[in-house]
């Protein structure tokens, strides 16, 4: 503001308040048009619920396995038996394709041995317990192997059909064009029998 903007009391002329007063107005419009778009982006309750899923475990026998969707895709879970997490644990990394965990609750830097595809968000590993998302990392197919008597290839995990990918009883790949383990989805252990997907 210049000398030639006051009036002859030093005050700001009218021209100078009309300036102000559409400054104002201009803030308070964008506040009130930002204001709508930050409370929309807020998620509520009831999106957060379908980010995540609830899965009682309790009716899974040992050697079972079911799937579940969570968030459009699907989760198998298999309650392995002793002999199939012996048969996981006794596979060396150097018999992998792909050497890494692929556990969306660890580090990405962690080597896929049997315990780290078996570790939920608390960092304890449940090896009876294997989470997997079920799409095939080749090109998408849901690899076969969860329901029983399908063909779980031969390492006796999954198959996948579509081009013959073959995942261990880790969800690890072993044969075929896959380039990657099955992925392991965060999870976390509510109770003893009932896990939260997400
Ligand atoms: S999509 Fe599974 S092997 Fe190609």
């Amino acid at each position: 503001m210049t000398t030639s903007d006051l009036n002859e009391d030093g005050e700001p002329t009218r021209r100078d308040f009309i300036h102000i007063f559409a400054g104002v107005t201009a803030a308070i419009g964008a506040g009130s048009i930002v204001w709508p778009l930050v409370s929309q982006m807020n998620p509520d309750a009831s999106v957060l619920a379908l980010s995540t899923k609830d899965v009682d475990l309790s009716a899974i026998s040992v050697g079972q396995a079911i799937k579940i969707m969570w968030q459009g895709k699907p989760v198998f879970i298999r309650r392995r038996t002793e002999a199939e997490i012996r048969e996981g644990e006794d596979t060396p990394l150097a018999a992998l394709k792909d050497a890494v965990a692929r556990n969306d609750n660890m580090s990405d830097k962690t080597d896929a041995t049997d315990d780290a595809r078996v570790t939920a968000s608390d960092g304890v590993a449940r090896p009876e317990w294997l989470i997997l998302v079920g799409v095939c990392t080749h090109l998408g197919c849901i690899p076969l192997g969860t329901t029983a008597g399908e063909n779980r290839g031969d390492y006796n995990g999954w198959f996948c059909p579509c081009h013959g990918s073959h995942y261990d009883i880790a969800g690890r790949i072993r044969k075929g064009p896959a380039p990657e383990n099955l992925l392991v989805p965060p999870y976390q252990f509510v109770s003893d029998t009932l896990v939260k997907i997400g």
